[in-house]
């Protein structure tokens, strides 16, 4: 595997790959790797002759009170796994050699950033498209892998590649969980032991929503309303963030079950902030 941390010896190689012929896979990741980012790398090797890893942590997308100093970093352990996952090359740059000081042009999909993850993050998603298209003009792939534990982040991508003629296929990767269903995160460490006890709640609150879909409950209010009992007798540390109900494509809010649906939400628990979904519709009668 090769490592590389100059951008434009990246851009290089992969113009390259690309002028060759070879089939190319991005997997953009802010490293800290579990089992969650294993399988992404997984599917892009499944699907790609050639594998490029980023591994940067992007500061545009963090706001100005969150995590990004304490953001967890483990690049010795990282590239050991990156090795394993059969990678080709591992970008990982200088900070500081992603973005010109002056640095002036951003890219946006407002209509989707604006709900969801995006009422408290107003500008994380600029941040999120800002960078991923400098991954895209930087390794010209293919293909690109993004989990759909961030499913907003991967609507949101999609909606921009389209807008923007971006000639890339995007992957959308399965959520990969713990033993209990808690899904993996690397912010998962945050958590205490009396905290990570109470998490998989979130999950288990949106099989219960799930359920109560399959077996003719459509009314909006009346799943939140369940939802949030499940929290309180199972989550009595977790605040919420959001609990939205959504088109799984759009975003766009939904007033009751009556077609493609997805629940997603955000708990915030000690120093974490937890992220899960689930399509409410898909697998039902
Ligand atoms: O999902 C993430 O880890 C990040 O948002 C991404 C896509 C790597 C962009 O920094």
């Amino acid at each position: 595997m090769q490592i590389i941390t100059d951008p434009s010896e990246l851009q290089n190689c992969c113009l390259t790959w690309r002028m060759q012929g070879l089939k190319t896979a991005l997997v953009p990741t802010m490293g800290y790797f579990h089992a969650g980012h294993e399988s992404l790398m997984a599917c892009a090797r499944s699907a790609a002759d050639k594998v490029i890893l980023t591994l940067f942590v992007n500061p545009t997308q963090f706001g100005p009170n969150e995590d990004l100093a304490a953001y967890p970093r483990d690049h010795e352990r990282d590239i050991a796994i990156a090795k394993a996952q059969g990678v080709d090359v591992l970008f990982l740059p200088e900070a500081g050699s992603m973005y010109a000081p002056d640095h002036a042009t951003w890219v946006e999909v407002p209509e989707l950033a604006q709900g969801l993850c995006g009422l408290s993050r107003p500008t994380h998603f600029r941040g999120v498209c800002t960078v991923v298209m400098k991954l895209f003009m930087l390794t010209l792939p293919s293909l690109a892998v993004f989990g759909q534990k961030d499913w907003q982040q991967v609507a949101i991508i999609k909606r921009m590649v389209r807008d923007l003629n971006v000639p890339v296929q995007i992957l959308p990767s399965p959520i990969v969980r713990e033993h209990d269903g808690l899904a993996l995160s690397s912010r998962n460490v945050y958590l205490t032991e009396s905290e990570r006890a109470q998490a998989p709640a979130i999950q288990s609150s949106l099989r219960l929503a799930k359920k109560l879909v399959s077996e003719g409950t459509m009314e909006i209010s009346v799943l939140a309303e369940a939802i949030r009992a499940h929290w309180a007798a199972n989550l009595p540390d977790g605040e919420e963030d959001y609990l939205s109900f959504v088109h799984p494509d759009t975003l766009a809010p939904l007033s009751r079950i009556d077609g493609p649906a997805l629940c997603a939400v955000a708990v915030r628990l000690g120093k974490a902030r937890l992220l899960d979904n689930i399509l409410l519709t898909e697998g039902t009668a």
